[in-house]
């Protein structure tokens, strides 16, 4: 009797530990499977993105209607989104990071926020230079950051390069925002890269001795103060100027039809480019359909309508930009990967700081 009633104990304990491995095993697997199904058959891709166009919720549309794969957005402010992630970690539920400057999409990637892929499309569609050299983020539309000029003042011929921009004849007459902008900070990168460490710093020190004023303000504050007479010549971005020009505040037409464009260094080493771009986010859980995507804002379909909702180049060579960048002309970009922007920024950060550029 005692050793049935001590074999009916083992028995019990024996099941009672089956049904409570079988039930601690089973959960986390059926919780997994769970997800994978969601991930695989929910068809949605979570997106962050700092662009804010209807143009994209159309395009964000037509990709569902082609995919069956349904895009949920999110947007922000560029730093925000990328702090935010962070934050997340592996809990975050985005799978894409659409962001401005490459200096930014960097940060993201030395943060190890985001991860490689590998996509022959995205490498055939997308120059290597504009994308990163590890495959971590690539490049959607591009911009470049050119001289804006006082047509009444300032002939196209008086221009040249970047660095004639420090010559004494345009002392008191150079705007441009501050040092805390990362188009500048790419801008000095790129001069970094080209031109050496020595030669950057003189022309960021001599650009600091050519200011109309000290840097304040956005890009589109400087062709503003230029047409108001603060200064002659101004550092910006193109799409501001189609920004400008297609604004709903006539003041800001008014100042973008009395300002030119012009792309410096065109004998030289290439007027400075910069990406608007996206990378798959480190802990994304819709791997494929996130990768699905970013094939599709890369094909020749969405690129027009990508670039063009900010009035930017599209980085697809088999697509033509808008009729108001083509008016502007061809140029010669700077010929470095851009991926050295990311690298270069905290030096052009730290000669910022040493030649006095706010
Ligand atoms: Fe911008």
């Amino acid at each position: 009797m005692k050793h049935n009633s001590k074999a009916f104990l083992v028995i019990c304990l024996l099941i009672v530990s089956m049904l409570a491995l079988s039930a601690c095993s089973s959960t986390p697997n059926k919780a997994e499977s769970g997800n994978d199904a969601a991930a695989a058959d929910s068809g949605v891709v979570n997106l962050y993105t700092d662009r804010h166009y209807d143009t994209d919720e159309k395009l964000f549309q037509l990709f569902t209607k082609e995919s069956g794969i349904k895009v949920n957005v999110v947007k922000g402010n560029s730093d925000e989104l990328i702090e935010r992630l962070a934050r997340e970690g592996n809990n975050t539920e985005a799978d894409l990071l659409i962001t401005a400057d490459a200096g930014r999409l960097h940060r993201a990637k030395a943060q190890g926020l985001l991860q490689p892929v590998t996509s022959e499309v995205l490498t055939n569609s997308i120059p290597a230079n504009l994308r990163d050299q590890d495959n971590q983020w690539f490049g959607l539309t591009m911009r470049a950051r050119v001289i804006v000029y006082a047509k009444d003042r300032v002939k196209p011929t008086d221009l040249s390069t970047y660095e004639d921009l420090t010559s004494p004849k345009w002392q008191g007459k150079v705007l441009v925002r501050p040092a805390n902008s990362i188009y500048n900070q790419s801008l000095l990168a790129s001069l970094i890269a080209i031109n050496g460490e020595e030669q950057a710093k003189e022309w960021a020190a001599g650009i600091v001795a050519n200011m109309a004023r000290e840097p304040k303000g956005n890009d589109r504050d400087q062709a503003k103060a230029v047409v108001a007479g603060e200064g002659d010549i101004a550092i910006m971005n193109t799409y501001y100027i189609g920004k400008m020009l297609h604004s709903s505040a006539p003041e800001e037409v008014k100042v973008a039809e009395q300002v030119g464009v012009f792309f410096p260094n065109q004998d030289t080493t290439g007027t400075h480019i910069n990406v608007s771009g996206v990378g798959l986010t480190k802990y994304a859980k819709n791997h494929k359909n996130a990768i699905k995507l970013m094939e599709f804002l890369a094909s020749e379909k969405a690129q027009t309508q990508f670039a063009e909702a900010n009035y930017e180049y599209p980085v697809n060579n088999n697509v033509e930009p808008s009729d108001l960048l083509k008016s502007w002309g061809d140029f010669k970009p700077q010929d470095i990967s851009l991926t050295l922007l990311g690298e270069y920024n905290s030096k052009a950060v730290e000669i910022f700081n040493q030649v006095g550029w706010k």
